[in-house]
């Protein structure tokens, strides 16, 4: 017998923040915050307030807006990362921040010349590591458990590593590495560590400074709801950041901006990882984002965002599993982050078929698994219940045979 989800909602501490996102009447059932998280009302209200700011203000406006990506970064490391101020920025995308972080790691490990990411890491993580030119040595990880500590010994174990760069959480398998103990390996190795913390900002703990984390970069649009290409973070660890240049050497890294005939020379700090002029809209949207999740506190959300996916594994197994779904997310609780991945041989054709015949949005990652979000902040136990009971009435009735099969653009 599975729980009750009435009950568990009703004895959710997070409940009322529901309440602060937007809801479409009659909208669909959206299961897919991982990708892309809901709108905030509050953003809503600043992101109008910002353009009314823009029309009056005009060029005045950067005596203020120029500090947003420190400011912002600074309230996002302390609500949702675990790190000091002075150790975020938000900037840029993922990938270019990746790249400046790879980089810059490479080129203060002399000597050392391998890079280590696992071969089911998201892709833009590959391409940029790849890039690098220097040998990219790759984990073979279990899909679903992911990469472990034993991975990264065997292929640190030459020598000749000089960062290892994994995925905090996995974006096909949801499974949440072992962040302490994979760094420390890392560590004993001799290399840097950079994880991408894409699938647990604003979804589980991380710890950056308490682990000992070199470095990581984020998204903000998936569980920190700052919008469809919100500007990205990067966190360098207070220590190291002496010791690392930037290979993008741009005036917003500079040392004394507006002094402009002057040679570049990096400013101090995790400010010397910005480039060029910063996305103050979506610097707006990142802060309401982060304002949520202090309000809410990482921990309660960490905790919550288990009790959903282990509520959607228990209707899994009861429900799904004689219909032939397979769950690509690890059983333990502890090593999961916020989404599930349900394989199916007929993955796409079920995502197709969950939104145009059930009312249901997640969304498929080639070649079998179709993931269920759960963003903490505003799914309720009905909402997983409900989704899976939709799939279930798809697979029962075999709707997903009557839909497309050809992939669109966007999967
Ligand atoms: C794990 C991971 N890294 C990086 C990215 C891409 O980030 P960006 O488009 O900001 O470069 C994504 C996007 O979904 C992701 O899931």
């Amino acid at each position: 017998m599975t729980a009750d989800a009435e009950a568990l909602d009703a004895g959710d501490p997070l409940a009322r923040f529901r309440e602060e996102f937007v809801f479409e009447d009659g909208g669909p059932l959206y299961v897919d915050g991982n990708s892309l998280g809901r709108l905030p009302k509050r953003t809503q209200e600043r992101l109008a307030a910002l353009v009314d700011e823009w029309g009056t203000a005009l060029v005045r406006g950067w005596q203020e807006w120029i500090d947003l990506p420190v400011s912002v970064g600074d309230e996002l490391a302390e609500s949702a990362l675990g790190a000091r101020p002075g150790e975020v920025v938000v900037t840029d995308s993922v990938t270019v921040n990746l790249y400046k972080l790879a980089r810059a790691a490479l080129a203060s490990r002399p000597g050392k010349t391998a890079v280590v990411t696992d071969a089911a890491n998201f892709p833009t993580d590959r391409y940029v590591l790849e890039g690098l030119g220097c040998e990219l040595r790759l984990i073979g990880a279990d899909p679903v458990e992911g990469p472990g500590v034993a991975d990264v010994e065997e292929a640190c174990a030459p020598g000749d590593v000089a960062l290892v760069s994994l995925s905090q959480v996995g974006y096909r398998s949801g499974a949440l590495a072992d962040l302490p103990a994979v760094t420390e390996a890392a560590h004993a190795a001799g290399a840097l560590m950079l994880w991408d913390l894409s699938h647990s900002a604003g979804a589980v703990q991380v710890g950056l400074d308490e682990h000992g984390v070199d470095l990581a970069v984020g998204c903000t649009y998936k569980y920190l709801n700052a919008g469809p290409g919100a500007p990205a973070f990067l966190y360098v660890r207070s220590a190291l950041q002496g010791q690392l240049r930037t290979p993008i050497q741009g005036w917003f890294g500079q040392r004394d901006q507006f002094d402009m005939d002057r040679a570049y020379e990096p400013a101090d700090g995790v400010v010397r990882f910005l480039a060029g002029s910063p996305q103050i809209l979506g610097l707006v949207a990142v802060r309401a984002g982060v304002e949520l999740v202090r309000e809410a506190g990482i921990g309660a959300i960490a905790a919550k965002g288990r009790a959903l996916t282990a509520y959607a594994v228990e209707l899994h197994d009861e429900v799904l599993a004689p219909l032939g779904v397979e769950l690509g997310t690890p059983r333990d609780p502890a090593r999961r982050g916020a989404h599930v991945s349900l394989r199916h041989p007929e993955g796409w054709r079920v995502c197709r078929a969950l939104i145009e015949r059930a009312g249901v949005v997640p969304d498929f990652r080639r070649p079998d698994t179709v993931r269920f979000g759960f963003p903490p902040l505003y799914t309720r136990f009905a909402d997983v219940r409900e989704a899976v009971e939709r799939l279930r009435g798809v697979l029962e009735r075999r709707e997903h045979l009557e839909v497309d099969a050809a992939y669109t653009r966007v999967t």
